[in-house]
């Protein structure tokens, strides 16, 4: 009889202790799972910025407002530039890669050669921006940048409202980078119905295209074009800012700064006090702030697993349709570059028109 109490109350006691070891792991699981995700939710967003390069006065503002930006919505930035390699930024980007970012932004130096780096991002579950420029043959997760067809459009459309009829030389920028390409069929939208017409004549046959986005390349080319025609150039259409300094220094070499029309783009302060100065016609002013912001508030997103609700637009990269933002270019002259470039904040008033001062 006893024996038979004994074994009863033994039997519920080890029920009762079998359901306190599942009660304590349950615990154990619950606290490791709640902490687990406390801790992730708390921890730092690691972004990688990945620059073609920093030679071109534009980037370093990029680069400045994007981890300013970025460390406002408790971000850390880990930047690296290329200058210039394609090669060099691959491996870069790997790097970054492997220090564990949670994110990848990517300029690339060359459109088709960065798409190895959304491949190998992408393998480790890493999302891809394309900043500013398009990556091709892959499928970044997000594309920001300006309107660059647009761009190329309002420059040349700027130049040809001042010279509709006459010779026009076109300079393109670096051939690796998709906005180059871009902005040249911008150029030709704008040109079009004049060269149909016979009004305008393109000299050198358009095909001249400044390697590296190098100034002293750009240089070189005009002088060679220059010299081909004999001096007798009405327009050079330029792709940016620091191409056209090269065209302008080509023209002052032959008398011919402030005669022939010279468009920009990025409204570097060399070009707005050339524009103040009569040898550049005009530029395109970006408003690098909000691309810049716009990039880091979309990385953080991403990052975070989110939607960005504001890539309404699809640009097509040769294999699939990246949901993209792009802004808005402005035109700039003397006549608005008050109102638009200093106002905004870009450069100082004392800085643009320092050329005046005694
Ligand atoms: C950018 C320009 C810049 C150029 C050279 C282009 O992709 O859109 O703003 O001037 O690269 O760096």
């Amino acid at each position: 009889m006893k024996c038979l109490i004994d074994r009863k109350v033994y039997k519920r006691c080890k029920t009762f202790n079998n359901a306190m070891v599942y009660l304590a792991a349950l615990l154990i699981c619950c606290t490791i799972i709640f902490f687990g995700y406390a801790d992730s939710s708390k921890k730092k967003i690691k972004i990688g910025l990945s620059m073609d390069s920093l030679r071109v006065e534009r980037w370093r503002k990029d680069r400045d407002i994007f981890i300013e930006e970025a460390k406002k919505l408790g971000a850390e930035v880990i930047v690296q530039s290329a200058d210039g390699d394609e090669r060099r930024q691959n491996q870069q980007a790997e790097n970054l890669i492997t220090q564990g970012v949670d994110i990848l932004v990517v300029i690339p130096k060359d459109s088709v050669a960065a798409a190895q780096i959304v491949k190998s991002a992408h393998e480790e579950g890493i999302k891809v921006i394309a900043y500013d420029r398009l990556i091709k043959e892959s499928n970044p997760d997000l594309y920001i940048s300006f309107d660059n067809e647009k761009v190329g459009y309002l420059q040349a459309e700027y130049l040809l409202r001042k010279k509709p009829k006459g010779n026009y030389f076109l300079l393109g920028g670096a051939p690796s980078d998709n906005n180059a390409q871009l902005l040249r069929e911008g150029q030709l939208r704008a040109l079009k119905p004049a060269i149909d017409k016979g009004d305008i004549k393109l000299v050198a046959e358009g095909k001249h295209w400044a390697v590296n986005w190098d100034p002293n390349d750009a240089l070189e080319k005009t002088e060679q074009v220059l010299t081909q025609v004999n001096n007798q150039i009405d327009a050079v259409v330029a792709s940016n800012d620091g191409t056209a300094g090269g065209v302008i220094q080509a023209l002052e070499g032959q008398n011919l700064a402030g005669k022939v029309l010279v468009s920009g783009q990025d409204a570097e302060l060399a070009a707005c006090q050339r524009i103040v100065k009569g040898t550049q016609t005009m530029t395109v002013y970006k408003p690098i702030r909000s691309i810049a912001k716009e990039a880091a508030h979309a990385a953080v997103a991403l990052a975070k697993g989110e939607k960005i609700e504001k890539a309404k637009q699809k640009v097509n990269n040769g294999k699939v349709d990246v949901p993209s933002i792009l802004l808005t270019p402005i035109q700039v002259d003397k006549d608005n570059l008050d109102e638009v470039v200093i106002k905004d904040g870009f450069h100082s008033r004392d800085k643009v028109y320092q050329t005046k001062k005694p």
